[in-house]
């Protein structure tokens, strides 16, 4: 199995990181456009091999992606990300040029891959993606609900003072403030959480939820890298492993959801072929009224896309 990761910033170098430590892949490409950047941490990260024990080769390029031919899974991470008030969308400007550019690279030197976007606004850079690599939608999908869930996972079991490997939680709609997570499918080893927490609680770690990605940007004055590189390794780690994981992934609704043509947050299972299906859930209309609100937020960020000419 070969691996590429695509930005060798903090979203990307972590990302990297992990799927050495777990060795999901023979070898993991790093690139970046930084002259030395991605060298350096792809030899700083095998460095650690003899002290973590592990064998994935890790190797770095400037630019080079003909380093990166033939890999089973890319993940690409490039883009700048955002300061303190800046939202996701602020971003689409610069990014969507970045991730058309890098997509056409990598479909170039491995046309078979399936390819996970973790470069934002997150959904409408998949659609980017996707438009630029004309391959099936299985193949093309975004790293965003599981980020997000973990972050709602890690909020509920502090609150409860419980093991969040207990936690298991469903997350739709896009990657920004409308995301809808959903307390009805949230339980915690088997127990709605709803018979755990009260109401004015779970609200608050909603809202929080939400705006969990602000939070850091807030404290740290950039955007968060350890939870979204070990996010996206875990989506790695599904397709390597044909685990049929099913988690929230952005992914090209063709008529699920009443929908048509948009990336959006939903259940799906993951596995060697990429997203092998799209779980309809049976929401209930205030389910139903959020996660359409998400969807015309992201639809107003699609329009930017659409208006910058690039397709
Ligand atoms: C976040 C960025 C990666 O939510 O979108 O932290």
């Amino acid at each position: 199995m070969k691996v590429t990761v695509v930005g060798a910033g903090n979203v990307g170098a972590t990302c990297a990181n992990v799927i050495a430590h777990k060795e999901l892949a023979n070898e993991v490409v790093l690139v970046d456009i930084k002259e030395g950047l991605a060298e350096g941490k792809a030899l700083d990260i095998w460095e650690t091999s003899p002290i973590n024990l592990y064998d994935t080769r890790t190797i770095g390029s400037t630019n080079n992606y003909s380093k990166t031919a033939g890999s089973d899974v890319v993940v690409i991470t490039s883009g700048i990300p955002r300061k303190p008030g800046m939202s996701r969308d602020d971003l689409i400007a610069t990014n969507a040029g970045i991730v058309k550019s890098v997509t056409e690279n990598i479909i170039k030197h491995s046309p078979d891959a399936k390819i996970i976007i973790v470069s934002n606004p997150l959904d409408v850079m998949t659609y980017c993606a996707y438009l630029t690599a004309k391959i099936d939608s299985s193949r093309v999908f975004g790293m965003a609900g599981i980020l997000d869930t973990a972050r709602y996972r890690s909020f509920l079991a502090e609150e409860l003072d419980l093991s969040p490997k207990d936690i298991q939680a469903v997350l739709m709609g896009g990657h920004g403030d409308t995301m809808v997570p959903l307390p009805r499918y949230t339980t915690v080893g088997g127990i709605p959480v709803t018979e755990l927490i009260d109401e004015e609680k779970l609200d608050a770690i909603v809202e929080r939820t939400k705006k969990g990605g602000g939070e850091l940007v807030n404290l740290m004055g950039t955007s968060a890298w350890y939870a979204p590189g070990a996010a996206a390794a875990q989506m790695v780690e599904a397709i390597v492993r044909d685990q049929k994981r099913v988690f929230p992934v952005c992914a090209l609704l063709k008529g699920e959801y009443g929908m048509d043509n948009i990336y959006l947050g939903v259940p799906v299972v993951l596995g060697k072929n990429g997203i092998e299906k799209i779980i309809e859930l049976d929401l209930n209309d205030d389910e139903k009224a959020l996660l359409n609100d998400s969807a015309k937020s992201v639809r107003s960020v699609m329009d930017v896309l659409d208006n910058m000419d690039l397709f």
